[in-house]
């Protein structure tokens, strides 16, 4: 395998997406890298933006630019390296937007799939559909029959299915960034029993060169970052029927979410985060994990039901959340969704009749934000979590519950070998999910 070869002629579908953009930045940077190493002017590099939206792809060629310029400006002495003779006279300045341009020009924005003819390789990062993964990758290999690299960037779906359904005979695998990609170092890496050898090490080349981390999963719907996440949305789902039995459905919902990211101390609660994600999101993964997961039933008729409502997540061109469970101001929560009135329940009502239900807290309780950069961390965490065990309230109960289910979760990926060890499970949940520890830990043991 020749790295370098492999990114001469590269496209990026759905290079207009939360994903394929920071997909996009991550390979324009390394293929600019390695045009400026080979230091050969005639050397012909081509980077495909492709989306079917055009409009998409004018917002991401700005974004790119941007981004660019500040890759350009943090990493200046690497950028002087590149360059030699007259080029080294220019000012910083200068210089960082003669890379811009280099970089810039390097991408060709396109919207057919016809214009993917001689590509080496195709990072694809489209909505997750088996259909339209399988359609567009099925394309791609009848122009280049039996030489295409493919990596997907799916959340969920057996990389082996789409190689099957696509014909592509091993040459692909499941890279599946963490969102932002540009920032975020994880990279969870998912070969199929037929992934080729020389693309194993080709993606193991350009992760290290990226400088990210990459933690393996086996090919089981869902893999260990959504096989976790969607397992505890749909904890928190449960518990949250079981309490609109006695209380209102937003005060049930605005309970659990306080439970898992205050009592928790994670970035934040379950249902703000399937927001995060989407609800129309989450519902796809769900689907794809209950297709293939036998044994369990992994769907949810109350998202399903917030979705018809049109409740859906996800965020807006300008990057702002859009409501769901909640509804959002100022990047704030301000209300809870109530289906049945088919309106948002202002917070403010609801947040003392929570406090009320969840009785005593411990005396200390470490705030995510804080906890992160604390020295002491881990023997803070620990000491809080014995007071919450030793809690006898419903909050406090509540959220050992919810710490020991996560803790099952996390413990059956392994045995289920869809991760390889405790550690990679609490790898993805720290650096994907930015959780302040692992949930195999020794917090929340059996009683
Ligand atoms: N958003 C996340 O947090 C996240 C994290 C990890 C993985 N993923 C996965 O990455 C993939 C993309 O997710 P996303 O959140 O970026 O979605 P997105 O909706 O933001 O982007 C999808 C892009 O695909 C484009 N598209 C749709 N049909 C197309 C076609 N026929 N040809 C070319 N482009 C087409 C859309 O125009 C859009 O720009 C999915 O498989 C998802 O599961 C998402």
């Amino acid at each position: 395998m020749d790295y370098e070869n492999q990114f001469k002629k590269v496209a990026v579908l759905g290079a207009a997406g939360k994903m394929g953009s920071g997909i996009l930045l991550l390979t324009a940077i390394e293929m600019a890298k390695i045009k400026f190493q080979q230091d050969d002017p005639d050397i012909d590099l081509i980077l495909y933006a492709m989306d079917v939206s055009e409009e998409g792809l004018q917002g991401v060629m700005k974004y790119i630019e941007k981004q660019v310029r500040k890759s350009g400006e943090r990493n200046l002495e690497q950028v002087k390296g590149y360059y030699t003779g007259d080029d080294l006279n220019m000012s910083d300045e200068e210089l960082v937007e003669k890379y811009v341009s280099d970089v810039t020009k390097l991408i060709k924005p396109v919207t057919h799939l016809e214009s993917l003819r001689n590509v080496d390789t195709v990072f694809e990062a489209v909505s997750e559909n088996i259909g339209l993964k399988v359609k567009l990758l099925a394309e791609i290999e009848n122009y280049n029959p039996g030489r295409v690299w493919y990596f997907t960037n799916t959340s969920s779906i057996p990389i082996g299915e789409l190689d099957k359904a696509a014909g592509l005979y091993g040459r692909i695998i499941g890279f599946h960034f963490y969102n932002p990609p540009a920032i975020q170092k994880l990279v969870e890496v998912i070969e199929s029993e037929d992934t080729v050898s020389g693309l194993k090490d080709f993606a193991q080349q350009f992760i290290e060169r990226m400088g990210k981390i990459k933690v393996p999963a086996n090919d089981i719907a869902g893999f260990i970052g959504n096989g976790h996440f969607i397992r505890d949305s749909l904890f928190g789902i449960k518990q949250v029927e079981k309490l609109s039995e006695e209380l209102s459905f937003p005060l049930a919902v605005y309970m659990v979410n306080n439970i898992t990211s205050m009592f928790l101390v994670r970035p934040m609660g379950i249902f703000q985060l399937i927001d995060y994600v989407g609800i129309d999101v989450v519902s796809l993964i769900m689907n794809v994990m209950n297709d293939r997961i036998k044994e369990e039933t992994i769907s949810s008729p109350l998202l399903d039901k917030l979705m018809e409502l049109g409740a859906k997540g996800g965020q807006n061109p300008d990057g702002s959340q859009k409501n769901g469970f909640f509804r959002y101001e100022g990047g704030k929560i301000t209300g809870v969704y109530d289906h049945e009135s088919r309106s948002y329940i202002p917070v403010a009502g609801l947040k003392e009749k929570a406090y009320e239900k969840f009785g005593l807290t411990p005396s200390y309780m470490p705030k995510w934000k804080e906890i992160i950069k604390d020295p002491e961390k881990d023997k803070k965490l620990e000491d809080y979590f014995v007071e919450l065990s030793e809690t006898d309230s419903p909050g406090a109960i509540l959220a050992m519950e919810y710490g020991r289910n996560s803790k099952e979760i996390a413990e059956k990926l392994v045995s289920d070998k869809v991760a390889l060890s405790d550690k990679d499970v609490n790898t993805i949940l720290k650096r994907g999910f930015f959780h302040a520890y692992g949930p195999i830990n020794n917090y929340f043991n059996k009683l």
